[in-house]
């Protein structure tokens, strides 16, 4: 039986993170070296590696019981819960009513999506899902390229946004930032929310990362500045390490009644509601506690002590730039000053720069910056500083809490040792580079995944 699928979907490209998982799998086994059994240094995948609250996972196991549907726009348990874990944590003033709970906030960025009208404008670099959602929705889109700060410039925005004829446009905002782990303060918000007043942005805050904000007290909601303006999206992936429960949630601006009937009916032709267990067990990870409170505490923690080493280590690469992460577990690192040695080995596009890290002998695994909607002959990369047993190295930062500098680098050194070895193999092949031309290796050959 030959199926034919709908011309709509073949014209949609796989999203940038599931051509790497298929990429690295293949690697693993067409690799033929015995080395290649060791896996990778893995700087790719951006996943909280701390096991999911005990409390949440003990909620989720009593309600496994529960088979009933859900209301469509969640328990209302659930939305109390979100909505008093946005006063206690971000000083949010939202009332239950405004918050509708989905299946991850990339659903519910899709839905926003689908039921908006309007140019979306995207600053790159971005998150790799926002595009594919955007091209599968057909939406008009611009980019709008950061500048060196590696962050929005409202002068720029309020140009694209004069040349846009649409009345009403769409602007995403990812903040804290999902490749560079910048944070924008309230300042730069009050300046992009002026811009986005007067020529009629609405926001989607992608503010899913706000919990890991190292000094936490510095995060601040888009929603607070532009409350009329703003969508923002928040849930359990990252700050609970859950992102396999899938339960994002969504705030609406205020007076946005109309809207939200208009989501409800999105919502309920395509998923209905969100797992009834999954939504019993999330309010106990809203709800306030000690036990939770201390959980972000730690995990931001040990999150900023391997983002400074992260930093600090690649710092010490000659040639290599890189944002100084302020939240996330992520960096963005820029290699363009080797472009000379990359090009004389053939590696002409950032595709080609992360194909050349995993293969044998640097078995090193990062998102190139075609994957971060950069340029293809870009050569950034996000780098994800995760790849540690989180469980243990939870354990180890609450019997020995490293004060001193020295304490905070061997902390690092003995609880993420393919991290700092990760980075050591990011050196040597830069300085490979540099003392004569990478073969052409056979197995990269056979490696290669179609680009398209
Ligand atoms: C910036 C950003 N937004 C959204 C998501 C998706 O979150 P969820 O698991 O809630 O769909 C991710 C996940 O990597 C992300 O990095």
């Amino acid at each position: 039986m030959k199926f034919v699928v709908d011309q709509q979907v073949e014209d949609i490209e796989m999203p940038e993170n599931l051509k790497l998982n298929t990429f690295l799998q293949e690697f693993h086994t067409t690799c033929p070296h015995p080395e290649c059994s060791f896996g990778y240094y893995g700087f790719a995948f951006g996943q909280s590696p701390f096991p999911v609250p005990p409390l949440v996972q003990v909620a989720l196991i009593e309600n496994a019981n529960k088979g009933a549907y859900a209301p469509v726009p969640g328990i209302p348990e659930l939305r109390n819960a979100i909505s008093k874990y946005n006063r206690h944590y971000f000083g949010m003033d939202v009332a239950p009513e405004r918050i509708y709970v989905g299946p991850g906030t990339k659903e519910l960025i899709f839905n926003l999506l689908e039921i908006l009208h309007g140019t979306v404008i995207l600053p790159t670099p971005a998150w790799l899902g926002y595009l594919p959602q955007i091209r599968f929705l057909k939406k008009n889109f611009h980019m709008l390229p950061a500048r060196a700060n590696k962050k929005i410039s409202p002068g720029d925005l309020k140009k694209l946004a004069l040349r846009l004829q649409d009345r009403q446009k769409i602007l995403i905002l990812n903040n804290p930032h999902n490749p560079t782990g910048l944070l924008y303060d309230k300042f730069e918000l009050e300046e992009i929310a002026y811009v986005c007043r007067e020529q009629n942005i609405i926001i989607i805050s992608d503010e899913i990362y706000a919990q890991t904000t190292y000094d936490f007290l510095k995060f601040v909601s888009m929603s607070k500045i532009y409350p009329e303006g703003t969508f923002v999206t928040n849930g359990l992936s990252k700050s609970h390490a859950a992102g396999g429960y899938r339960l994002g949630y969504v705030i609406f601006p205020q007076y946005a009644t109309d809207l939200k009937n208009q989501f409800k009916k999105i919502l309920a032709t395509e998923y209905t509601a969100v797992s009834t267990p999954i939504q019993h067990a999330a309010v106990a990870g809203f709800e306030i506690s000690k036990e939770i409170d201390d959980y972000f505490d730690v995990t931001r923690k040990i999150h900023h002590l391997m983002g400074e080493y992260t930093y600090h280590a690649l710092s010490s690469i000659d040639g290599v730039k890189m944002t100084k992460p302020d939240a996330t577990f992520y960096l963005l690192a820029d290699f363009n000053a080797f472009r000379d040695d990359l090009r004389r080995s053939n590696i002409t596009t950032s595709q080609k720069l992360s194909e050349s890290l995993i293969v044998h002998p640097y078995h090193t695994a990062i998102v190139g910056g075609d994957s971060l909607v950069l340029e293809r002959t870009d050569f950034s990369a996000r780098i994800a500083y995760v790849d540690y047993d989180g469980a243990k190295v939870y354990q180890n930062y609450l019997n020995n809490k490293p004060k001193s500098s020295s304490e905070r680098i061997e902390f690092v050194k003995n609880n993420a040792p393919k991290i700092v070895a990760g980075i050591e193999m990011i050196g040597k092949f830069f300085e490979d580079l540099k003392k004569e031309p990478l073969r052409d290796l056979e197995i990269q050959k056979s490696l290669m995944v179609p680009s398209s």
